[in-house]
């Protein structure tokens, strides 16, 4: 974690280095570099194209390293070109935003978007070292670390009570000391990853919030970013009627309320849910079955199981139900 690690990244054995435009003029950058975007249509099949294009043209052959810096959406770009160019490349990420630090960075998947669709083609290829430097955090919207501190805490609440209220001890002094919080975090996340690589069981237990959440983003046409939807839908499947209730229940939702009053514009972000397109998002989710939505809900005792509910008019209507009671308590609150 930080302590000169990047530079020493940045000046040595670096072949390529892919970088977030945004970012580069605080960079040391020297040698081979493609600057990308960080949009939902540069990662996209065309998006990536032409960065192996740039790879090939500035002599990326194999054996060489590539070191990627930026967000999740440089990590998508990184993470399958080096898996596709020449069959492989090893690479070293740089997140850049707390939703990669305190998640993504480690998990090792790709996730393209598609025709339109997002995140329907990927892969699984994991950087070889992956250096978190918090120095990146302060340029972060407040919205921006709240959205990835709501993947965070979503990771230490399905981890189980332990894990979420050390994760709460963190969170009161993350502003001066954020490597702690970061380091239990990813280590929480180490084990999901470490048990079930390729989210067979438990590593889909990390979906918790994101059913609902995906759902809202679609609905709101991704007004709503990915891990502020987290929170909403966290908030969500703790309405649900299958939810039981456990002694971490009430302060996750607290908590999940406290990191959403830093998004300026919830309010009306959340009045333009449309309702029509939320249900044909919901009920689009992979992980369902042809009869039952597969959820995410938290269990009593400590932490969260997967539920089938019936996907029939009285699933749909718990769904419903759960997600405006939701949002009608978040716009209450910013009232
Ligand atoms: N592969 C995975 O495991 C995985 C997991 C979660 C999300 N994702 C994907 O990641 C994307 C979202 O990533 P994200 O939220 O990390 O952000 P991002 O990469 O989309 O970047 C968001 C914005 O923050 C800017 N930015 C990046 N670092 C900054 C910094 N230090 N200071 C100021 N601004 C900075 C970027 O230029 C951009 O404008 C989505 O496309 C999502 O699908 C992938």
């Amino acid at each position: 974690m930080g302590d000169g690690a990047l530079d020493t990244a940045l000046s040595g054995g670096a072949d390529l280095l892919i970088v977030d435009r945004s970012l580069a003029g605080r960079l040391p950058v020297t040698g081979p570099t493609i600057l990308v975007d960080a949009s939902e249509q540069a990662k996209t099949l065309a998006g990536c194209e032409s960065v192996v294009l740039e790879m090939r043209a500035v002599g990326i052959r194999r054996g060489h390293h590539v070191v990627a810096v930026g967000g999740g959406v440089v990590q998508d770009i990184a993470t399958f070109v080096t898996d596709i160019y020449m069959r492989g490349l090893a690479w070293t990420y740089v997140p850049t935003t707390l939703m990669a630090m305190a998640d993504s960075c480690i998990g090792g998947k790709s996730s393209i978007n598609v025709g339109g669709v997002k995140n329907l083609v990927g892969g699984f290829h994991p950087p070889s070292r992956v250096i978190v430097d918090p120095a990146f955090l302060p340029t972060l919207p407040p919205a921006a670390v709240a959205a990835g501190l709501a993947e965070a805490v979503k990771i230490c609440f399905c981890r189980g009570q332990d894990s979420f209220e050390t994760y709460l001890e963190h969170y009161a002094s993350f502003e001066q000391e954020p490597e702690r919080l970061l380091f239990h975090v990813l280590d929480a996340k180490k084990w999901f990853i470490e048990i079930d690589e390729h989210d067979r069981a438990e590593r889909l237990l990390l979906n918790f919030g994101h059913t609902f959440g995906h759902a809202l983003e679609a609905a709101t046409g991704h007004r709503l970013s990915h891990g502020l939807g987290v929170a909403v839908g966290i908030l969500c499947a703790l309405r649900h009627p299958a939810a039981e209730q456990n002694p971490g229940t009430a302060a996750l939702e607290q908590h999940c309320r406290l990191l959403l009053s830093a998004a300026p514009d919830l309010d009306e972000v959340l009045d333009s849910v449309d309702e029509p397109r939320y249900e044909q998002a919901f009920r689009g989710d992979k992980k369902h079955s042809p009869s039952a939505f597969r959820l995410i809900l938290p269990v009593a005792g400590e932490g969260v199981r997967q539920v089938e509910t019936p996907s029939d008019d009285a699933g749909w209507a718990a769904v419903l139900t759960a997600t405006r009671e939701s949002l009608g308590s978040l716009r209450r609150a910013a009232a």
